[in-house]
């Protein structure tokens, strides 16, 4: 698809994000042409600054971008299409003096009306943003488009999140609202469609009859670094679980979709997302959730301190870095199927990972010979290593029947020269576009809350709830082991 000649308007420019991942996705993009030649970029903030010292910093000497001699020329074109806007004190001001520069660089720049607002700053500031942003008719479509790409978290817990969807809607339509989770930008995370409904060997078996259990990991092994203020308002849960991997969820449980249309694929995630049980009754909460906090250990060859150390961090804090939960998904295709799902900080190693775990054949003729234990999986390898590898029985050679465990293995690095984009290249390049099929909307985001709504109330205000220490460097809390029950346990990758 050819992009349009347009500006990308970035609120909370001075921010990590855009230092990190933003503006270093968007130098890719102009370095691999993607972009239309006219792209321009306005960040705006409260903090003071000008054209000059924003290039400087989050281009010219952004440590993100590869500081090379031989892209500098380079760099320094890209640079001169990013621009900076001093809001001055505060979100909630008049943007009159933001649409005159708005107006400047359209007429400058030839962007032709076309722009889209990036909200990068704390969420509890969007409302105000759009509002402002509306009352000076910024989010008006006359003849070009006015989009809103939204960070995560949106929203705090599902009332929040209704009351964002709400206030957001005031101001300008749905389809103008691009909700970014940039877990969907993952190629392995968007292969889940493939995998399903391109392959006959997976599509008939994928349900009921024949998955016993589905388990998902996302583990980390750094801490939380310097965002220790952010996550004690949020969490594991709030983190990643609401967002990233309830996203994976919905692609391994949706129904197929009519078509690759955005909505057609929407609706299905809806959907499944809405048919996950919610658990209310504290002894299911109690049973089928848990959650861990990081202590000190040493964790990939150094020594890391406890969670209640980090900068930022309340020494009496109960957040929860690890959370594992339980639970079953109430429709045809999933009734009796437990999913397993956890996510953690300062875990052994970075992985993310699906695992469809099959049933053993009804009838074992090599019963005793190990076959139960070498049942069928199916691993989807999202980060790193990314692919996928189907593990199963063989014959081991000789006299008798003796079972040993085979794997069939796919890299995505076999495919050869093919480069995979970052996601927030992708996703920039989508909403871009105006393909929203990688974007949340509003319901599916306020189907997510009302899943983990009642985790978050549970663990918040229960009386038997604990928060298990870890040691850094290990794969979470004990106790997490006696929630994956029977004669299997989590799949710890690489041990
Ligand atoms: C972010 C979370 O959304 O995702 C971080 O806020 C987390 O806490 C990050 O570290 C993980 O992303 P990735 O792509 O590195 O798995």
């Amino acid at each position: 698809n050819k992009i349009p000649n347009q500006l990308l308007v970035i609120f909370g420019a001075s921010g990590d994000l855009t230092e990190r991942k933003l503006i270093p996705a968007l130098f890719n993009l102009f370095q691999g042409k993607h972009l239309s030649p006219r792209f321009t970029v306005l960040g705006v903030s409260r903090s003071t600054g000008d054209d000059a010292s924003f290039r400087e910093r989050m281009v010219l000497k952004n440590k993100f971008i590869p500081q090379t001699i031989g892209n500098f020329g380079l760099r320094k074109e890209f640079s001169e299409r990013v621009f900076y806007h001093d809001l001055g004190d505060s979100y909630d001001t008049d943007y009159g003096p933001l649409k005159d520069r708005i107006l400047a660089l359209d007429a400058d720049q030839g962007v032709a009306g076309n722009v889209i607002f990036y909200f990068s700053t704390p969420p509890s500031l969007y409302g105000t943003i759009a509002k402002n942003l509306h009352a000076r008719g910024l989010l008006e479509e006359l003849d070009s488009y006015r989009r809103l790409i939204v960070e995560k978290p949106f929203g705090y817990d599902l009332e929040s999140a209704r009351e964002l969807n709400r206030e957001l809607q005031q101001y300008c339509e749905e389809s103008q609202i691009y909700r970014i989770d940039h877990y969907l930008g993952k190629e392995t995370v968007q292969n889940l469609l493939v995998t399903r409904f391109a392959n006959s060997i997976f599509e008939p078996l994928w349900n009921r009859n024949y998955i016993r259990h589905v388990e998902i990991t996302n583990a980390e092994s750094e801490g939380v670094g310097k965002r220790g203020g952010y996550y004690e308002r949020s969490g594991a849960l709030r983190d990643m679980f609401q967002n990233h991997l309830l996203q994976i969820v919905s692609l391994v449980v949706m129904e197929p979709p009519i078509g690759p249309q955005p909505e057609e694929i929407r609706n299905e995630k809806v959907k499944a997302l809405k048919s996950l049980r919610v658990m209310t009754d504290p002894k299911v909460l109690f049973s089928h959730t848990i959650r861990g906090q990081y202590l000190a250990g040493s964790c990939n060859g150094e020594q890391a301190v406890g969670y209640r150390e980090e900068e930022g961090v309340d020494p009496q804090s109960t957040t929860e870095t690890y959370a594992a939960i339980k639970f079953y998904v109430d429709n045809w295709r999933w009734s009796g199927v437990p999913f397993y799902v956890r996510t953690a900080k300062r875990m052994p190693t970075k992985v993310t990972e699906v695992v469809i775990h099959f049933k053993t054949p009804h009838h074992q003729i090599f019963r005793g010979s190990g076959m139960e234990q070498y049942d069928n999986k199916l691993i989807i390898r999202i980060q790193p290593n990314e692919g996928m590898a189907i593990k199963f029985g063989v014959k081991v050679p000789g006299q008798g029947f003796e079972v040993a465990r085979a794997n069939l293995d796919f890299y995505y690095s076999d495919l050869g020269q093919v480069t995979v984009m970052e996601p927030y290249e992708r996703l920039l390049l989508d909403a871009m576009n105006g393909d929203a099929t990688l974007y949340a909307r509003a319901d599916e985001v306020e189907a997510a809350w009302k899943f983990v709504d009642p985790i978050l109330k549970y663990w918040q205000h229960g009386e038997d709830v604990v928060t298990y220490g870890y040691s850094s460097g290990m794969w979470g809390p004990k106790n997490a082991d006696e929630l994956i029950e029977g004669d299997f346990g989590w799949r710890n990758p690489g041990e």
